[in-house]
């Protein structure tokens, strides 16, 4: 007999039949009721068990954690909660789960003992809809860009260049690390290295993509990328994952109409396919929050806020109006900001971020025009030779979420800008090419799935949406 996924028995059209179901145990209460889940969906389906005809050595094996297969008849359900349960009439324990040592107890774990468990926590309640979430957003994702005719583009992992010229990269290198070969002057001789030349671990797979998009028109990558910047924050990770549509002809304005009608696109595609497992998320929020002081629990409930990031425009605002906000602003008068805004120019921090998107706007807000030299060499320069056509999306609870710009598309402006970074022009040949035959308007942005994951799931820890994460003096599993 073949088993039945739990989600499709708890949605049967019918009852009183013979079904098999397999999965694992979440509770065995009063020696006969099983909570079974297969984490096919949130819900379990009860397992009523005849523990007078069973032998009293197999409900001993009835642990939390077990894996086991049950046939029996699916029935309606008497208790409340559910509408079906199957009457237990040939039970096999698959694999048993010592009660004393497996971690997953059903007790409520803080998250930290949970990161610490990457491996088990999945089995929780909480981490099966965040990995169900996850992996709907990722299918919502390709079909937006699919249905819109844009190629999927797999930019490489493995690269010479710095798309970002922030230099946090993690080196690849397949040299000794004694005896390593040197050259004349005693640096590293990178020419005897497994590429013959200095590479890393991909920051963005922009630079390929815009090469991409000037042939293949709309294109969008979504793929891991890697920073070794030291922040251990709850927003950082060390590899993490991104979508970095390309669109040749947009200009900024048609990135940021692009990026907006994305991001709503997702979240009501997700909204509509993982019904059980928000609002178990919604429950899970409200729960966490009630330990929180008033003031630092969010003004919305999960589902609320995610209909509220679809029926609202963004905000869009030019970095000097929000540089003029800020200054005005209570938290920068009381100095209660970290770094204090004084000037026009100022790189904003993630406080003055927050303090847009949460305090003063109260809606998810797009910064645009930024200062030219807080921002990547590729942006197209203004007209007033200050600044650049760069956006970034803001979002409540999260802050940056998307980093996107139109792209410099003049070859002289370009090079000169590299000359003035220090970026070597013969590294980036093949990115100078596209400027020099066929160049046009083009434009693009990096949304890092993570914090959208984050956003949708109301988690406030970006370790918590990636099943192994990896970060600062961590990479177990
Ligand atoms: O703003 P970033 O650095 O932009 C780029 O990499 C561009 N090449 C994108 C483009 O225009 N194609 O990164 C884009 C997004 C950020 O807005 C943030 O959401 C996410 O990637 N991100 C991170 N997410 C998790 N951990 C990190 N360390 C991240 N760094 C960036
Ligand atoms: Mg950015």
């Amino acid at each position: 007999m073949k088993h039945t996924k739990v989600k499709d028995l708890l949605n049967s059209s019918k009852a009183n039949y013979e079904v098999n179901a397999k999965g694992w145990v979440r509770t065995f209460r009063n020696n006969q009721f099983i909570a079974l889940n297969d984490g096919s969906t949130i819900n379990n389906i009860q397992c009523v068990v005849d523990f007078e005809n069973t032998p009293e050595e197999t409900l001993k094996r009835i642990t939390t954690g077990a894996a086991v297969s049950v046939i029996g008849e699916l029935v309606e359900s008497k208790g409340a909660g559910q509408k079906y349960e199957i009457q237990v009439s040939k039970l096999e324990i698959l694999g048993d789960s010592d009660a004393e040592k497996f971690p997953m107890q059903p007790k409520k774990h803080s998250l930290e003992f949970l990161r610490e468990n990457a491996h088990l926590r999945v089995r929780t309640n909480a981490f099966g809809a965040i990995m169900r979430v996850r992996s709907v957003l990722a299918h919502a994702v390709h079909t937006y860009f699919q249905e819109k005719g844009f190629v999927y583009v797999n930019t490489p992992i493995i690269t010479g260049s710095d798309a970002e010229g922030a230099g946090e990269m993690f080196k690849v290198t397949a040299l000794p690390f004694d005896n390593t070969p040197r050259t004349e002057d005693g640096k590293v001789n990178y020419k005897e290295d497994f590429f013959g030349k200095e590479t890393n671990l991909t920051v963005s797979g922009q630079l390929e993509g815009e090469t991409f998009a000037m042939a293949l028109g709309q294109i969008y990558t979504f793929g891991p990328t890697f920073r070794a910047e030291n922040s251990n924050t709850s927003r950082h990770l060390a590899e993490f994952w991104m979508i970095e549509p390309e669109v040749a002809f947009n200009d900024l304005n048609d990135n940021m109409d692009l990026a907006e009608d994305f991001i709503q696109y997702v979240i009501k595609y997700t909204m509509e396919k993982c019904q059980d497992d928000l609002k178990f998320l919604e429950g899970r929020l409200l729960e966490e929050e009630k330990s929180k002081p008033q003031a630092e629990r969010s003004e919305m409930a999960l589902l609320e806020k995610l209909n509220f990031v679809l029926e609202n425009n963004f905000k869009r605002v030019s970095y000097t109006e929000a540089i003029d906000i800020l200054r005005d602003s209570t938290p920068n008068k009381k100095k209660k900001f970290n770094y204090i805004i004084n000037e026009w120019g100022a790189d904003l921090q993630s406080e003055h971020e927050r303090y847009l998107v949460e305090k003063h706007f109260k809606c998810p807000v797009i910064l645009f025009d930024y200062p030219a030299n807080i921002k990547a060499f590729y942006m197209r320069l203004n007209e007033d030779g200050k600044t650049v056509r760069a956006m970034d999306i803001l979002f409540p609870g999260i802050g940056e979420i998307v980093g996107g710009s139109q792209r410099e598309e003049r070859y002289d402006v370009l090079v000169e800008k590299m000359k003035a970074l220090g970026i070597d022009e013969e590294e980036l040949w093949w990115y100078l090419d596209t400027r020099r035959f066929g160049s046009a308007v083009h434009s693009g942005f990096g949304l890092g799935f993570e914090r959208l994951v984050l956003f949708v799931t109301g988690m406030s820890n970006i370790r918590d949406v990636i099943p192994f994460p990896r970060t600062p003096q961590n990479a177990e599993f």
